[in-house]
């Protein structure tokens, strides 16, 4: 973290600061009793992640830049316990929900997807699998982070509908969910810095309406856990995806 003191081009260490202090508003207008504001006209948690004032122009030049390799090293740290805080809590998620084992439902449902979710083109792996060498041969940096970014934006989408099912019904889970928003977030920003620093023009962020009313509105209990389960699933898998993309990158960066 002191790495990113006097960050040349944006002040990292400063911008995370800003990010912690609208994640306690957040969370503070969350745990409100009674919260009258549509929640749907919210800008999500998944746009401009690190709560960037994109105009910042630092010329204090003494300090050393994060170089390249660094902060992919930042985006992997984060994926991971991104993805250690989801595997804490997956199995007890499924048994309580479903009333099985993560094996179970994970071959029952496999082959289940969403069209609006990232495609097994876009990630081209399943949970728990490694992705092929000739698909990380062909990586290139930019084009890698700007495709996580929008990976992980449309993945945050679906969370926030399952936090806000899950806190009408006063879900056990709720609170897991909510903290899945904000470890997905930090991603995201370390991918926005990452962007940022490297002066790639971000693409357009990810809107709610990429998610149907209808995949919403599940009326049915068991068909909105499953909703449930393959949001969660392909998030899980988005973040096994961002690890291994970004450390072969960063050993590439290296070499
Ligand atoms: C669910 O958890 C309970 C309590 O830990 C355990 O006894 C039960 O075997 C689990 N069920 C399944 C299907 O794994
Ligand atoms: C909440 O639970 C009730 C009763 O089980 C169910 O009818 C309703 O659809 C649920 N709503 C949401 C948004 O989870």
């Amino acid at each position: 973290m002191r790495v990113y003191a006097g960050h040349p081009r944006l002040n990292v260490k400063w911008l995370r600061l800003s990010s912690l202090l609208v994640t306690l508003l957040v969370a503070s207008i969350h745990g409100a009793p009674t919260m009258t504001t549509d929640r749907r006209i919210l800008q999500g948690k998944w746009v401009n992640p690190c709560g960037l004032a994109l105009t910042d122009g630092d010329p204090d030049g003494d300090v050393p830049q994060l170089n390249d390799a660094q902060l992919l090293s930042q985006v992997v740290i984060q994926a991971k316990t991104a993805l250690m805080h989801a595997e804490i809590f997956r199995d007890d998620f499924l048994n309580k929900t479903f009333r099985t084992t993560f094996a179970k439902i994970h071959s029952d449902w496999k082959m289940y997807r969403y069209s609006w979710l990232p495609s097994k083109q876009d990630i081209p792996k399943e949970l728990n699998e490694p992705l092929a060498k000739e698909d990380l041969e062909k990586l290139e940096l930019d084009k890698a982070l700007l495709d996580a970014y929008t990976y992980m934006q449309t993945f945050a989408v679906g969370l926030e509908q399952i936090v806000w099912d899950q806190n009408d019904n006063d879900s056990e889970f709720h609170k897991q969910f909510a903290d899945t928003e904000f470890k997905l977030r930090t991603v995201l920003c370390e991918l926005q810095a990452a962007l940022v620093e490297r002066g790639v023009k971000p693409r357009p962020d990810v809107t709610r309406a990429v998610m149907g009313a209808d995949i919403r509105g599940y009326k049915d209990e068991s068909t909105r856990s499953v909703r449930d389960w393959v949001i969660f699933r392909d998030y899980m898998n988005g973040l096994e995806y961002i690890i291994q993309v970004f450390e072969y990158l960063g050993d590439r960066l290296r070499s």
